[in-house]
Parts: structure tokens; sequence; C-alpha cells
């Protein structure tokens, strides 16, 4: 395969227009095709590969997008860092719709979902105590500042399994626990991408405040959708300029995240 990239991103379908000399790659993996066609391209002088999480006409919901194998094929074409920006609810009153959250914890509320690749004949282990990587964070939180965003540097993401919201009791704990922000999407794609020794970063866009912290009706997928939809040129420029802030040289730990396994991958 001549066509690679270096960076990944796994998006809606609004950042398909992230990317210059776009060029559109199918690919298949041990663990079926990824949520759509890759498309391969640049942002100045980075190398991207950008998949529609939820296929190109959303037809994957969050607990059926083929997560193994979308991290799979971004790490086939070449992809060590990954950016992953999502919409979210907020846990806090603090801050609500239009703050950009990078989280540096996780808890994983998601049930029945495929977390591992290591699933066949021998037991590998990886660790998970901080599931997104420092240098990401950093570069990602210092341009949301830079780009003006109201920024939240760190925090709990909790992961539900969707695809219904939370009841007004669940949020209420959540947010009792000190966690954050919640979604539907960011496991088990964080783990994942650790088990591939990839970097992962989460952007996370608070679209509403989730049903413990609001007074009405709780949270709508209208909700949701509109306010990403009101935001996506401004995420657009939020990854874009991420991108091209990411060190070009990783010396994080998750580049070690697999070292003393012997493990062949792709
Ligand atoms: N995505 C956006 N808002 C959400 C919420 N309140 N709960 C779960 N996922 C979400």
């Amino acid at each position: 395969m001549v066509t690679r990239a270096d960076i990944g991103v796994l998006g809606g379908s609004g950042f398909y227009s992230l990317l210059d000399d776009a060029e559109e790659i199918e690919l298949d993996t041990p663990y079926g095709p990824p949520s759509d066609v890759v498309t391969v391209g640049h942002i100045g002088s980075r190398s991207v590969a950008f998949i529609p999480r939820h296929g190109r006409d959303h037809r994957f919901p969050p607990h059926r997008i083929p997560y193994r194998a979308n991290l799979w094929a971004l790490r086939k074409l070449g992809v060590r860092q990954v950016l992953a920006p999502s919409a979210v609810g907020s846990l806090r009153a603090e801050y609500g719709p239009g703050a950009m959250v990078i989280p540096d914890q996780l808890v994983d509320r998601t049930s029945g979902r495929v977390q591992t690749y290591y699933d066949a004949d021998r037991a590998i282990h990886v660790s998970f105590a901080d599931p997104y990587c420092p240098s990401g964070r950093s570069a990602a939180v210092e341009t949301a500042r830079k780009g003006g965003w109201e920024t939240v540097d760190g925090g709990t993401l909790v992961v539900i399994e969707g695809p219904r919201f939370s009841t007004r009791a669940e949020s209420q704990w959540y947010a009792g626990n000190g966690w954050s922000i919640v979604g539907m999407t960011g496991f088990p794609e964080a783990i994942l991408a650790r088990e591939l020794a990839l970097c992962y970063t989460s952007l996370s866009l608070v679209t509403d405040h989730d049903a413990g912290v609001e007074a009405g009706q709780g949270v709508t997928h209208d909700e949701v959708l509109e306010f990403f939809a009101q935001n996506v040129t401004r995420m657009r420029t939020l990854v874009s300029d991420t991108v091209q802030a990411l060190p070009d040289k990783r010396t994080c730990p998750c580049v070690s995240a697999l070292d003393g396994f012997s493990l062949e991958l792709p």
C-alpha cells in the first residue's frame, strides 16, 4: 500500500472538507470493513486519514460502530496519532453548550461492546490508567485556548451504552461521582487505540446539559444534532489546527504501550 497517513481523525461527516488532495481508500481489516471508505489527504504538511465513525450516512449508532475495524484501518495506513472529536453532554452546571472539554480520564459504562483485539490465544493486559495521550491533550488544550474556545483542561468522560440518553437519576449519580461529561462513542475507541499503541485524544464539544443538571425535559436527539451542526465549522478549524500542533516525533508513553509483548501489528 502506497498511500499512508500519520494522523487519524475519527469524527462526524462534517469533517470531510478538512483535507486537501483527498483520496478515498477502500480498506478491509480482520474485523471487517471500517465505518466507511477512508479519506486520506493533507492538512498543511501533515498527512491525515479521516473516518466518519457513524458512516457517511450515519448508519451506525454508537453501539454498532465497528470500532476495532476503524482503529485497525488507521494503523494499517501508518497512523500513530488519533484525534477524536465528538459531542457530549455536560454533568457540570459551570460549563454548558459550546465548551470544549479535553478529558484526561474515562469511565466505561458501556455493556457488550467488544473492547479488545487480544481475545484469542494469549493474555495481553495493557496499561490504561491514563487513557489519553498527554502530548495530544496539551496540543488540543493550547489550540482550543488560542482559538477562543471556553476550554476545560481535564475531566472525566463517562461513556454510556446508549443509544438512549441517561435518566435524571443516572445523570445525577455520574455528576455526584465528580465526573464531568457524558458521551456514547469514547469507549472502546480509547482502549482499542491504546491496544495498538496509538496516541488518542478526545476533543469533546459540549452540546447540552445532561438530564441531572438541567431542570427541563432532558436532552433530545435534535438538540444535540442541531448544536453540533451549528458548530461544525469551528470544530473543523480546531481539529485542523490541532493536527498541525501535534508533535512530529512521539515521546509520550503511548509509544511503548505494547513493549514486551512481541505482537505483529499492521
Ligand atoms: N452526546 C451529546 N450529548 C449527550 C448526552 N447528554 N448524553 C450522552 N451522549 C451525548
